[in-house]
């Protein structure tokens, strides 16, 4: 059984508040932001003598991340943020042709196709604001290159069937590139297994990892023969540092150009250990649990939660329209020690596995004192 009561007393910031947003962004826990502030420490009192301590180090937290992504070490860059990711994928794929989006996706997914020489092609979402598998099938021609969606839907925690949708791709030839950034930590993923071509995911949510680090996935090998950004760590030798000959790697870490952010790695890696510790699957089975009681919470406070149908795939988040303006409500709930996102016409709320029933207490304790 697993000691949950454990891992809440590692993030301080769950004590305060009931803490319902991790779709905007997590705390951090004890461990993660001490492997962040020691490297300063460090470097602060040495300089930079643990250089290549440092660096082994960026690959023992590459190695991490490779089960939680479903891909080898050398097909995960770390990278700033799905934003800039996901411009690399963008680039990756040439800039040519079409990609097939989903309307009311996170910018971050779509932004980067629409400034990187596509055409793009949006297909409508349903009320859950993710589009029919079936729909995105339809809208592929044979000028398309891909289909690139947010894995999780940022306002309503819909989940896409990435085997549904690995399958459309595959038969027509093309790309699936899923930002995973909603989902990541929360719910199990793995890229090599659900046919996921490139994964961006950024690492502050279901993470836990704090700004500034996400990472990405590539499953084939990177194009030598061009490249939308490089520096020295993108070549295969990078320690001979040839001026007029890049020699490209092929491999995912040589997107990440230069030096690595190492207390933003170190965090991520602190992340990670809890994370693999307790287990993916033990997490996706609270997250999913405590999201349905947060559903039913919600709904008995009076909010209009979306039906679902059996064969929904749902996250951590959940989404509610309220009546009362719904940046109001948000701030009535914080005054009242609950932490959650106005979206819209509604709230977002969410639950990862250090939330427990004494959070979705006091999310209905507050509602009861509203006005
Ligand atoms: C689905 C999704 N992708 C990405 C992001 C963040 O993007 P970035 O890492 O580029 O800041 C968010 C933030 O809310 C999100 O919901």
């Amino acid at each position: 059984m697993t000691d949950w009561a454990k891992y809440r007393a590692e993030f301080p910031a769950l004590a305060s508040q009931a803490y319902l947003n991790t779709a905007a962004g997590a705390p951090m826990s004890r461990a993660a932001g001490t492997a962040g502030r020691e490297y300063y420490e460090a470097t602060v009192r040495d300089g930079d003598v643990h250089w290549d301590d440092w660096l082994a180090r960026v690959e023992l937290v590459r190695a991490q991340a490779a089960p939680l992504v479903g891909g080898s070490s050398q097909q995960i860059a770390f990278v700033q943020n799905c934003s800039a990711a996901m411009n690399l994928v963008a680039a990756e794929l040439g800039g040519d042709g079409e990609v097939v989006l989903v309307r009311g996706d996170f910018p971050s997914v779509t932004y980067p196709w629409m400034v990187g020489g596509y055409d793009v092609k949006f297909v409508e979402p349903d009320i859950h604001g993710g589009a029919d598998i079936e729909a995105l099938a339809a809208a592929c021609t044979d000028r398309t290159r891909a289909i690139s969606v947010g894995w999780v839907q940022y306002r309503t925690g819909f989940r896409y069937d990435l085997n549904a949708l690995s399958a459309i791709c595959k038969k027509r030839g093309i790309k699936l590139v899923v930002d995973t950034t909603q989902g990541l930590g929360a719910v199990q993923f793995d890229a090599e297994s659900l046919g996921v071509d490139y994964m961006v995911c950024s690492g502050y949510k279901w993470l836990t990892a704090g700004y500034g680090m996400g990472l990405l996935y590539a499953r084939e090998p990177l194009d030598r023969t061009r490249r939308a950004a490089a520096g020295w760590r993108s070549s295969s030798d990078p320690y001979a540092l040839i001026s007029d000959d890049m020699n490209l790697s092929e491999d995912a870490p040589a997107l990440e150009l230069g030096h690595p952010p190492f207390a933003a790695v170190f965090a991520l890696g602190a992340a990670l250990e809890m994370q693999s510790e307790i287990g993916a699957l033990a997490i996706e089975t609270r997250v999913l649990h405590l999201s349905a009681r947060l559903r039913q919470a919600l709904s008995d406070a009076g909010l209009g939660v979306l039906p679902l149908s059996e064969t929904d795939l749902r996250s951590g988040i959940v989404y509610a329209e309220a009546e009362a303006d719904s940046t109001a409500l948000r701030n009535e709930l914080l005054d009242r020690g609950v932490y959650v996102s106005a979206r819209g016409d509604g709230l977002r709320c969410s639950t990862h596995f250090y939330n427990d029933e004494s959070d979705l207490a006091k999310l209905t304790e507050a509602f009861a004192t509203l006005s």
